[in-house]
């Protein structure tokens, strides 16, 4: 099977964790896009969705899902999104696609994160794929000076020859080389740089459950 159908055979498992008539936060990138082909399937059966990114709510609303502003929703039984990396216990690296903090912000509002991806994103040790940082723009140099001493190599994600800027109007740190024994200690820590406004560490609050999308068929870890 090639990635794109693991993605999409862990997207099909996904909706059995869709409450009915309730609201569902919908992550960002190539999984949760499959996510949300498959979630127009049921429309009729979803109340109303928070998307974590601009690409996400473009793609609900151009399946006619309606999408509500977070500050308006005090309670959501899932957020389903994928992941960058993953361990067994749950920790994650997210942020491939630039949208680690609002994914952060909705996955916090929500009383289960069901993380989906495809089995290669299942690790023994985080930071392999290169963690994403999110900060300030008039901080990206400091910030990257502080990642570099604690032992990685921060490098500024640029997007046809300018820094990329996100959702949120800020830059990313790529750091590479970072063996994260700790993930909720470095989670906390990065957080703690002045000018970070997320890091892509999804440890203090990881995922609840884990489909993972394997040759032999769809895994569940919980
Ligand atoms: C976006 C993310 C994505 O969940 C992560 O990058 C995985 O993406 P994909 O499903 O395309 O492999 O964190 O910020």
């Amino acid at each position: 099977m090639t990635q794109d159908e693991l993605k999409l055979e862990v997207a099909k498992a996904a909706i059995a964790y869709v409450v009915e008539n309730e609201i569902v936060g919908v992550g960002t990138g190539s999984t949760a896009n499959f996510f949300i082909d498959e979630l127009a399937k049921i429309k009729h059966k979803v109340k109303a969705t928070v998307a974590s990114s601009e690409a996400t709510a473009a793609r609900l609303r151009a399946h006619g899902f309606e999408v509500l502003d977070l500050n308006d929703v005090t309670s959501m039984p899932v957020y389903i999104d994928g992941a960058d990396e993953i361990t067994a216990s749950g920790a994650m690296i997210k942020g491939g696609g630039a949208a680690l903090t609002r994914e952060k912000i909705v996955a916090s509002v929500a009383e289960k994160f069901i993380c989906i991806a495809d089995g290669s994103k299942l690790v023994e040790t985080l930071g392999k794929f290169p963690l994403p940082v999110e900060v300030i723009p008039m901080s990206h140099a400091v910030v990257a000076r502080k990642l570099n001493a604690i032992g990685g190599e921060a490098k500024l994600r640029m997007k046809d020859e300018k820094p990329l800027v996100t959702d949120n109007g800020n830059y990313i740190l790529d750091v590479h080389g970072m063996q994260i024994t700790d993930p909720v200690a470095m989670e906390a820590a990065i957080n703690n740089i002045v000018g970070v406004v997320t890091v892509g560490l999804f440890a203090a609050q990881g995922a609840n459950v884990c489909l993972l999308g394997m040759a032999e068929g769809v895994k569940t870890l919980q």
